[in-house]
């Protein structure tokens, strides 16, 4: 495909998106429709896709319209090339500017350069305070290929050697004492050998960090409630040989952890699925993990379109559900096990706050460590809190 191409499949999928589709979705949809497409293709026009959600509010007031072809035009503007040159009509590319789309369209201000919802300004700037614009422009960036090394497996330096040899350059990162930063060839790491082993699994720095945190003693029964795709239960799991922890993972969503068996059969782990039925009789558990929905603020490099579609009205609603699971949750933790509760989120009131809330209402609970965050410490902004009976 001509980069000109890979612009009008840019702004066919990304007008798709607007109107409500996923856009991990959307990209799936328009690759099987475009068989014609290969792999460097599908990858740039993901990239531009990215590029423009990541960048959406002054893309489309420089492009004069929040459209595919808007965005893509404020695109082309704010990189300093000249958009005819794209906009040719020829071939694949996309039609013509008309002299309407010529003359639509302005410099963003320096605030809204940001591409910060404006609604939750606010907020961000109570929670981030000075760090609020570097964040934000750092959140505009592309995020960067991290992996975990499981240490059951190899050691890092091992997992370099591994990955080097497959032309993959990764080196260690200061987040996590597992954590490598992909800095060649990020994109065969998931087709190889190095991954299809076990060495090494595909997570954030941040991530990372945060699991490290919770304390882990050999004969460990662990309970990850919000397991999700298994991220924390593998990097919990890969902590210890695995006959020395018990981990189950729990997701209101069984399908939500559909690939955790595979995930866990790859990394030599054992992960017990758990029905919220079975949870009572499994209990108590030294450490409950609690990876609770958030907004997801501190990955929207990497999913940008959860920037946009927040609402106030799914922020209450989020805080609502964060609140009852850490209720729910401290009735499994054994007599001096952990509560960790854990956000990917930049915002206080889904953070701290959470903490504070939890504490003034269980005076038999204490916040033994807190930590937040923010992409500028490399990876993902995330929160981590401990928790134990006083
Ligand atoms: C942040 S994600 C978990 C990510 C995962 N721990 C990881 O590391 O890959 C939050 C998960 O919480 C689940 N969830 C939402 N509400 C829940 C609830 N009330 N009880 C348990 N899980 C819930 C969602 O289905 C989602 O998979």
């Amino acid at each position: 495909m001509t980069p000109a191409a890979r612009v009008a499949s840019a702004i066919q999928i990304l007008d798709e998106i607007l109107a409500g589709e996923p856009a991990e979705k959307q990209l799936t949809t328009w690759a099987r429709q475009n068989r014609y497409a290969g792999s460097k293709d599908r990858a740039a026009v993901r990239d531009l896709v990215f590029e423009v959600l990541r960048s959406k509010q002054s893309l489309a007031i420089s492009g004069g319209a929040e459209t595919g072809r808007g965005m893509l035009l404020g695109l082309l503007r704010m990189r300093g090339d000249d958009p005819d040159d794209t906009f040719t009509g020829e071939g694949y590319a996309p039609a013509p500017l008309t002299d309407q789309e010529k003359g639509a369209g302005r410099a963003p201000t320096e605030a809204e350069s940001l591409d910060a919802p404006e609604w939750l300004i606010p907020q961000l700037q109570e929670s981030l305070g000075a760090d609020f614009e570097s964040v934000f422009n750092l959140l505009k960036s592309r995020a960067p290929v991290f992996l975990r090394v499981n240490l059951q497996a190899g050691t890092r330096e091992q997992a370099i050697e591994s990955l080097a040899s497959e032309e993959i350059v990764a080196e260690p990162h200061e987040l996590a004492e597992t954590a490598l930063i992909v800095t060649k060839n990020p994109r065969r790491v998931q087709n190889s050998q190095t991954f299809a082993s076990g060495l090494v699994e595909l997570q954030d720095a941040a991530s990372q960090f945060v699991a490290e945190q919770i304390p882990v003693a050999k004969g460990n029964s662990i309970l990850d409630y919000c397991a999700g795709g298994g991220g924390k239960s593998l990097a919990l799991a890969a902590r210890m040989p695995k006959d020395e922890l018990t981990i189950f993972a729990h997701d209101i969503s069984q399908n939500r952890m559909r690939d955790i068996p595979t995930r866990a059969e790859r990394a030599g782990v054992n992960i017990n699925l758990l029905e919220t039925s079975e949870i009572a009789d499994a209990a108590p558990f030294e450490v409950v993990v609690c990876d609770v929905p958030c907004s997801g603020s501190g990955a929207w490099r990497r999913a940008p379109e959860g920037k946009w579609t927040l609402t106030t009205e799914r922020l209450t609603e989020l805080t609502r559900i964060q609140r009852e699971v850490l209720e729910k949750t401290k009735g499994y933790v054994s007599e001096n096990g952990v509560l960790a509760y854990l956000t990917c989120s930049l915002l206080r009131q889904e953070n701290q706050d959470q903490i504070d809330a939890f504490l003034a209402a269980n005076s038999d609970w204490k916040c033994t460590m807190s930590k937040s965050l923010t992409p500028l410490d490399g990876g993902d902004g995330f929160f981590v809190s401990l928790l134990t009976r006083s």
